[in-house]
């Protein structure tokens, strides 16, 4: 099936007796009064966006691929250990700290922070640094809306995010201690208010797994992956460039920006092709620049060198 040619809906990508029982489940378990469904089909509709030019034919990965083959070190190493782990992980009840240069900082919950946001469903291409990628239907809106309701101050020119830092329900934490705990993440400002940008609430129309970030994840489909922090718990507008645990970690081979770009390689592999996460044997492509997503982002960086602001 060909993606990004048009605009695209949940019900293309899955098989539509799927699609129709899921809703049902859904429906019957908001009768019967349990947890508050975050990111729903129902509520989700489809992105009204036409991407970019990128015109190589790709499927959306399946779900199970997406949801067992995960990077979230705070659960385990292997690509396996997030699945079988975040379980432990209580998400509910849980609130943000937004703080820094904004007009309204405050420890808002998750009701609060999302009340009066419409989610929609998005299908972006996801792109690792590791050179594998997936298409993944998330249901989230821009990250900009809860900037935007904190209300961002004029010396405000970065946003740092943080993810939960609970070692007692992360077991990766403690098998990992010399890791830099918490994992955080950064944005310029303009980059922050991309409107590709995005919080990410759920996925193939269901809430988001814990493996994958519940109850809220950045997404930002341009960079590589581990820009997309998970689980976040902070939220600070920042006059200086923060700092990014993979910078952390190694300088040399994570910039701040990590913009997709084939043409710069990590300095111990190319990063000219991309495996495709459920493509089978055969399933590699060329990576385009910007993961594809050109046409919105490359005026970002006008101007900058790519090759030193990696
Ligand atoms: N966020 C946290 N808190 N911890 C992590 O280890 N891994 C990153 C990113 N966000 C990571 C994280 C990396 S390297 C990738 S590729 C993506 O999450 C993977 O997202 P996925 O598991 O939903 O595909």
């Amino acid at each position: 099936m060909a993606l990004f040619r048009g605009n695209l809906k949940y019900s293309d990508v899955t098989a539509k007796a799927d699609f129709l029982n899921r809703r049902q489940i859904m429906a019957g378990a908001a009768g019967l009064g349990t947890a508050p469904f975050i990111g729903g089909a129902a509520q989700a509709k489809a992105l009204e966006y036409t991407t970019t030019d990128y015109s190589v034919d790709v499927d959306t990965t399946p779900k199970d691929d997406a949801t067992s083959y995960n990077n979230y070190y705070e659960f385990g190493t292997d690509k396996g250990d997030p699945a079988k782990n975040a379980h432990q992980m209580k998400t509910d009840p849980w609130s943000v700290e937004i703080g820094g240069l904004v007009d309204k900082p405050g420890n808002y919950g998750l009701n609060d922070l999302l009340s009066g946001i419409a989610l929609e469903e998005r299908i972006y291409r996801f792109r690792c640094v590791e050179a594998w990628s997936m298409v993944v239907p998330w249901i989230g809106f821009s990250l900009s809306e809860i900037l935007n309701k904190a209300g961002v101050q004029s010396g405000g020119k970065y946003v740092a995010f943080q993810t939960l830092n609970r070692p007692e329900e992360m077991p990766g934490i403690g098998w990992n201690p010399r890791f830099p705990w918490p994992y955080v993440e950064g944005l310029r400002m303009d980059e922050a208010m991309h409107p590709l940008s995005m919080i990410a609430t759920g996925m193939y129309g269901e809430s988001l797994p814990n493996q994958n970030g519940a109850p809220l994840r950045l997404v930002v489909p341009w960079k590589y992956g581990f820009k997309s922090i998970k689980s976040i718990v902070k939220i600070t507008v920042t006059e200086k460039e923060p700092p990014t645990t993979w910078n952390k970690l190694a300088a040399r081979e994570y910039g701040f920006y990590s913009n997709v770009n084939p043409e710069v390689d990590h300095p111990r592999w190319s990063q000219a092709r991309e495996r495709v996460i459920g493509g089978g044997l055969f399933g590699k492509r060329d990576t385009p620049m910007f993961n594809g997503y050109g046409a919105e982002v490359a005026s970002l960086y006008a101007g900058m060198d790519l090759k030193k602001n990696f």
